[in-house]
């Protein structure tokens, strides 16, 4: 049986999508079966990141209408050995869609995929009840940002009230620079702050921005520091999941 991990986050911006592609293609590339989700509905960008907009035909929304079935949404990412997308659908009223039926979909996708990574909305409305529903774990992204940090807490608490207990976190974007000037959180403040443990950091790294606009997840490069990083992370979340 496969494993779900929720890829979310209290603020928007914080780099869910780049995160859950790395994650998803990290993954793939340690031989594990991996479906990467997007439900930001009527606002995916997954298939950017990942350079799959145009191969996009099917949706989430209509596997879970019944419009098709679940292989023909799974668009597979040939650069990876066993990669595959399940786009949002760009329009939001398509998509009614209730917590049961994201919970059915994961215990299907379960069956077939070692993990399934769902890259969910910012925020903790109703769409991440739904983004949620099927979640066996949690990874909550966060920046050195008072406001992201409070919004990761707040984000943590509701998560554990859904009964998801396996959380970890992630900084993202951390520029060691000015950390080190004490006007923003420290990583050591962050922890103090959030209640499961740290699975990671990351460097801001424009690379990490470039390659994710060309629809490359920067781990595709082996050997690099920021692949050796996502590995490490990787590692334990897998751990934790
Ligand atoms: N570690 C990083 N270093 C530099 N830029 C990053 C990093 N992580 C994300 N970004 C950039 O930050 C922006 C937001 O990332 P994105 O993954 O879309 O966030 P979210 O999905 O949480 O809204 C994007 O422009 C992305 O390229
Ligand atoms: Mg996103």
């Amino acid at each position: 049986m496969g494993k779900v991990i929720l890829i979310a986050s209290g603020k928007g911006g914080v780099g869910k999508t780049v995160f859950a592609s790395n994650a998803g293609a990290k993954l793939a590339q340690e031989g594990y079966k991996v479906a990467l989700i997007d439900m930001n509905m009527g606002l995916r960008n997954l298939d950017i990141c990942l350079g799959l907009e145009n191969r996009v035909v099917y949706d989430v929304a209509d596997v879970l209408t019944g419009m098709c079935r679940i292989k023909q949404a799974l668009i597979k990412d040939r650069r990876f050995p066993e990669l595959y997308l399940m786009s949002a659908p760009q329009n939001k009223q398509k998509a009614e869609i209730t917590p049961l039926h994201m919970k059915v979909l994961c215990n299907k996708l379960k069956r077939n995929f070692d993990f399934i990574i769902i890259d969910a909305p910012a925020g903790i409305g109703e769409d991440l009840a739904v983004a949620a529903a099927g979640a066996d774990s949690a990874v909550i992204v966060t920046v050195p940002e008072y406001a992201a940090v409070r919004d990761a807490d707040m984000l943590d608490q509701l998560l554990l009230e859904m009964g998801i207990k396996k959380r970890t976190y992630v900084i993202n974007k951390v520029l060691a620079n000015l950390i080190s000037t004490g006007l923003v959180p420290s990583i050591a403040e962050i922890a103090e702050i959030m209640r499961p443990d740290m699975a990671g950091i990351i460097q801001y790294d424009e690379n990490i921005h470039i390659a994710a606009n060309n629809g490359l997840p920067i781990v595709y490069r082996e050997g690099t520091y920021i692949e050796k990083n996502f590995k490490n992370i990787l590692e334990r979340i897998v751990e934790a999941s």
